[in-house]
């Protein structure tokens, strides 16, 4: 039944892609357009405010706002704290942090904490909605390994829009690992968030979503900054790649073909890092990689075309230039993270997830109301996405995984570390193993979904609570527990 399903779906895909023409799609590219005559915007390090009890007090107000990306032409925006995007914001494993934050926009938003470990009340999805004009106040502890994190509205339907108007930062995690690396922000330590975009004439960002992925945009902005370039003054230089793109995949290499050390994916450091001169992200997907510069001398950061559908692309993103005299900067260690990749138990749990054309998941369309898995709280479970149309990725929030195979094969070097995210290419199966978080709550529920915010919106998510050990039975009071149970492979108990 399940490889007739497949069958079924590659025809359809193949009709599909026959019909509209997409065979024969033409590679959109920014190649040859640019100057690289902007300086690269480096968000704002947020300070936070430290409280007599050690709780650092971070304030975060989401606001509308103009922006110039296009010289002499203005953008209608949003943004946390400014006009378009939001500040970094550092903190350290073991920290205790508190929010502030304030919805200033004209209508409800909530702010999600991709990638953070943490209860699900404080997870800012799309059950913690912030009504205009209120303010969230969530906290908690700092309880995972250093990693690179982002923060983004999650309000259901409408998470494609306020992303794409602004709204998103980064979060640095630090611990004793990561301090072995390039860590002067701005320095040697740089964030790169990469969107892309289309502008109508007059310079306003166009929301125009007439694919299948929502808007795919033509245009590039590092930062928010369009046409950009940096000047490097260090030796070795950590970027920590932040895909926050509505749909777009990009494959980044230089244009000198350099390698370049990859130190990091989503939800963690490496064990070591590993030599690479592509590594591809999906929405929502970090990587950190380290490069090595002489004085004087200039390269391209690239995107690659790999593919048709949100791989298809083929764009400079940033032109960075080294000054004549470089400061230099420790090597990088051999061994990375001293946390153990992830390991799931013989008997662990299998649950399985069908991605389909229709922005589905197991047959169903996200339900506010409905349960659709329940897993024991600080468990090991193998989850299997098998995707059976167009191309989609899958994240879940509150959790680590490690990619096990793609198709029965080794997964690509890129994505072989401590992740979140995960592409899911078109007709393919990947086997995750996946550590849960160990705050259990029967009544508030964590997300899975494709992170194609379009097919977010259009219902391509399902929830799931984290319970104590043995309670799974107990169905949730204000919530409905998925009855269909059809989805879920026989497991004996
Ligand atoms: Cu980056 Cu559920 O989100
Ligand atoms: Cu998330
Ligand atoms: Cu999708």
């Amino acid at each position: 039944m399940k490889s007739y399903n497949r069958w079924m779906g590659l025809l359809l895909v193949l009709l599909v892609f026959g019909l509209a023409g997409c065979g024969k799609e033409e590679t959109v590219t920014n190649v040859g357009k640019l100057h690289f005559e902007n300086p690269l915007k480096i968000p704002q390090l947020l300070e936070p405010v430290t409280a007599s009890d050690g709780v650092k007090h971070f304030k975060l107000t989401m606001q509308t706002g103009k922006t110039e990306f296009l010289s002499g032409k203005t953008a209608d925006t949003w943004g946390i704290n400014g006009s378009y995007l939001g500040p970094s914001i550092r903190v350290s494993n073991g920290d205790k942090v508190a929010f502030d934050v304030v919805n200033h926009l004209p209508g409800i938003s909530t702010l999600h904490w991709h990638g953070m470990k943490l209860p699900a009340v404080m997870d800012g999805g799309p059950h913690q909605m912030i009504k205009a004009g209120d303010t969230w106040k969530p906290h908690w502890t700092i309880n995972q390994p250093a990693a690179t994190l982002w923060y983004h509205p999650h309000i259901q339907g409408k998470t494609a829009q306020h992303v794409y108007r602004g709204l998103a930062g980064m979060i640095m995690i630090e611990d004793q690992d990561s301090q072995k690396l390039p860590s002067k922000y701005g320095v040697d330590d740089i964030p790169l968030i990469v969107q892309d975009k289309l502008f109508t004439s007059d310079g306003q960002l166009s929301e125009k979503d007439d694919t299948t992925f929502g808007t795919l945009g033509n245009e590039i902005l590092i930062n928010g900054t369009y046409d950009p370039y940096l000047k490097v003054t260090a030796s070795r230089v950590r970027f920590r790649l932040l895909n926050a793109s509505n749909a777009r995949a990009y494959y980044f290499g230089f244009s000198d073909d350099r390698s370049y050390k990859l130190v990091a994916n989503d939800a963690g450091l490496l064990q070591k890092p590993v030599k690479l001169n592509r590594v591809k992200l999906s929405p929502g997907e970090r990587a950190e990689i380290v490069v090595e510069f002489k004085p004087g001398e200039e390269t391209i950061l690239h995107s690659y075309s790999s593919g048709s559908g949100i791989e298809n692309g083929e764009f400079d993103l940033l032109k960075i230039k080294t000054a004549s005299k470089l400061t230099g900067s420790a090597p990088i260690p051999e061994q990375l993270s001293s946390v153990p990749p992830i390991e799931v138990p013989k008997d662990a749990r299998v649950r399985q997830f069908k991605m389909t054309m229709e922005s589905k998941i197991n047959d169903k369309k996200m339900d506010m109301e409905r349960i659709d898995e329940v897993v024991p709280a600080g468990t090991k479970e193998i989850w299997e996405v098998d995707n059976f149309g167009w191309s989609h990725n899958f994240h879940i929030h509150d959790a680590a995984f490690r990619v096990l195979d793609v198709n029965g094969k080794k997964p690509p070097e890129y994505e072989r570390g401590r992740k979140d995210t995960v592409f899911i290419p078109n007709g393919s199966t990947v086997r995750l193993a996946v550590e849960f978080g160990d705050y259990p709550d029967p009544d508030s529920p964590y997300m899975y979904h494709c992170h194609i915010l379009k097919h977010e919106d259009d219902g391509m998510m399902g929830q799931f609570l984290l319970v104590k050990p043995g309670t799974e039975s107990q169905i949730p009071k204000k919530l409905q527990k998925d009855s269909s149970e059809s989805h879920k492979q026989a497991h004996p108990e």
